[in-house]
């Protein structure tokens, strides 16, 4: 009964990394690092495989490199105002070390967008001047994330009833229930 929900999740997803115009392209990623403090920021959803890993682009010198370092589980929000249909993904964040698939995704960042990697003070490093920001030319931070789900909740707001299932990584699968909305 519920299969659809997770069927639909799924494709929300993948339309999201592959289709500029959708509103699955950005999410929120929240994060808890040893200050205890979520914090919250916008991030580009950037690909989303068969067993719905997550991958997301980064500078490795960011905040939130620093918290998952600290506290693996990262919360990620996602809203389609459409549809009004919210995902909210729990999983665990895994920093990625393999220098071909890193190379696989450098090739992936437009050339105007690889700057962004390559600032000479790390992201969030105060600024006099904000149009005084420093370049580096022979190297970048460029890092990658992988988010592996343990739980997705599905909210379809409607009526006469809205909509709540949870879905939960079990070591036999995934494990799925209606929820109050
Ligand atoms: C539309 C939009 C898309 C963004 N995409 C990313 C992204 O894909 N990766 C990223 O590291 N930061 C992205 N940012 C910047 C983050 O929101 C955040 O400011 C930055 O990553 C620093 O966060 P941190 O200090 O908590 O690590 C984006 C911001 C906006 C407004």
């Amino acid at each position: 009964m519920t299969h659809q929900f997770f069927q639909e999740i799924q494709a929300e997803l993948q339309q999201g990394a592959t289709d500029n115009g959708h509103p699955f392209k950005f999410c929120t990623m929240a994060t808890v690092g040893l200050d205890r403090v979520a914090r919250l920021r916008t991030v580009r959803l950037r690909s989303v495989t068969e067993d719905m890993e997550l991958t997301f682009f980064t500078d490795k010198r960011s905040k939130k490199i620093i918290h998952i370092k600290e506290n693996k589980n990262v919360s990620l929000l996602f809203y389609h105002p459409e549809k009004l249909l919210q995902i909210r993904i729990e999983g665990i964040a895994l920093i990625v070390k393999d220098k071909l698939l890193l190379n696989k995704y450098w090739q992936k960042v437009q050339p105007e967008q690889r700057r962004d990697y390559t600032t000479s003070l790390a992201p969030g490093s105060k600024l006099a001047d904000p149009d005084a920001v420093e370049y580096l030319h022979d190297e970048e931070h460029f890092c990658a994330l992988a988010i592996r789900p343990f739980k997705f909740e599905y909210l379809q707001l409607k009526r006469p009833n809205h909509l709540r299932v949870r879905y939960s990584l079990e070591s036999y699968g995934w494990e799925s229930e209606y929820l109050v909305p």
